[in-house]
């Protein structure tokens, strides 16, 4: 169902025209912060492809229910929304995402992949089962769909590209699998930002942290929360023609808060002439070049003490 104006969409939200005849496929859009995304989406005028593969917390069960109820969702808004059934973790699967929004309305704007799951365990008890499932469904799954989508947007020369990270890819204690994952798309999202650059296609990651099935899956809690409509709005905006100049970002998304996470790059270095002994390299990595504490070890040191001592953890 095609909506007449914008306000046929509005249904009393915060909504307008400011993606207007755009094109855009979700993965992960049936539930959580997808969900929320594809209805800021379809609110604010794009054609939304709705993939969402149906399953449960771990990857099991999967039925297309879950995309078919956000699609109504939408169209009984006065949006436009086409629901795919389908996995992010095959070529196939990423590649009916895209062709979908394409045989529908001609185009491709942007692709914005939420798509996930969790298998939580210890490095040194994690199975072969939790990890690959895992790593297919977040960075392979934004590997296929970013892969169709970037050949078309590349000829378009225009096209936005939103890989979904966590904080956690800076390092998270039972989520080896995850982190791993999530890490991986952040280096899928800048060497797209860089390769795509000169096509007008840019790419970046939004690492958001809402109230969802996932974050209740969370064992230690989350110390910020927002809900999964507080996300929605920087996908917005980047997906618009007002983020063109915008790339190679990460963001953090929580409630009212918007962070950006700094550019790698290297914080120090030391020289000499010629090759180190590691004797010479001992002596210099002293607690003040390249052997600073972890942020995160202090925190984790003192979640165990206060778990220890009975105190609920804050974090
Ligand atoms: N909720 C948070 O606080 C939080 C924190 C950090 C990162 N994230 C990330 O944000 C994204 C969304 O998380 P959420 O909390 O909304 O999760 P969610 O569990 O509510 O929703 C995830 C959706 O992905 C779908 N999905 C899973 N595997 C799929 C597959 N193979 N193909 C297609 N669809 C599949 C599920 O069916 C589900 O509807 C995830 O990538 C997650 O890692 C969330």
């Amino acid at each position: 169902m095609v909506a007449d104006s914008p306000s046929d969409r509005t249904q009393g939200s915060t909504v307008g025209n400011y993606l207007e005849g755009k094109s855009v496929a979700i993965t992960g859009a049936g539930r959580g912060i997808g969900r929320a995304v594809a209805l800021a989406c379809a609110a604010e005028g794009a054609n939304v492809v709705v993939a969402d593969y149906g399953v449960g917390m771990a990857g099991e069960d999967p039925t297309s229910e879950v995309a078919d109820a956000v699609v109504t969702e939408i169209t009984d808004l006065g949006g436009t929304a086409v629901a795919v059934a389908d996995t992010v973790t095959t070529m196939a699967g990423g590649g009916r995402i895209v062709q979908t929004a394409l045989d529908n309305w001609g185009r491709i704007d942007g692709v914005v992949c939420v798509a996930g799951i969790l298998r939580e365990r210890m490095l040194f008890n994690m199975s072969e089962e939790e990890w690959d499932p895992v790593i297919e469904t977040h960075l392979k799954g934004t590997f296929t769909v970013f892969r169709h989508a970037s050949a078309v947007m590349r000829k378009q020369e225009s096209g936005t590209l939103i890989g979904f990270t966590s904080g956690a890819f800076s390092g998270s204690v039972a989520q080896a699998n995850y982190a791993s994952a999530k890490g991986g798309i952040v280096s899928l999202v800048r060497s797209a930002a860089l390769g795509l650059h000169r096509y007008g296609v840019t790419a970046n990651c939004i690492a958001p942290i809402a109230r969802t099935r996932m974050a209740a899956n969370v064992p230690q809690g989350l110390a910020e929360i927002g809900d999964a409509e507080d996300v929605a709005p920087l996908v917005v905006y980047l997906l618009s023609d007002r983020a063109r100049h915008i790339t190679g970002q990460i963001y953090t998304a929580v409630g009212g808060k918007i962070a950006v996470w700094n550019q790698p790059m290297e914080v120090r270095a030391m020289y000499k002439d010629g090759r180190w002994t590691p004797e010479e390299i001992e002596a210099r990595l002293d607690g003040t070049v390249g052997s600073e504490e972890m942020p995160f070890l202090k925190e984790l040191e003192a979640r165990r003490a206060a778990a220890a001592s009975g105190e609920k953890p804050n974090a």
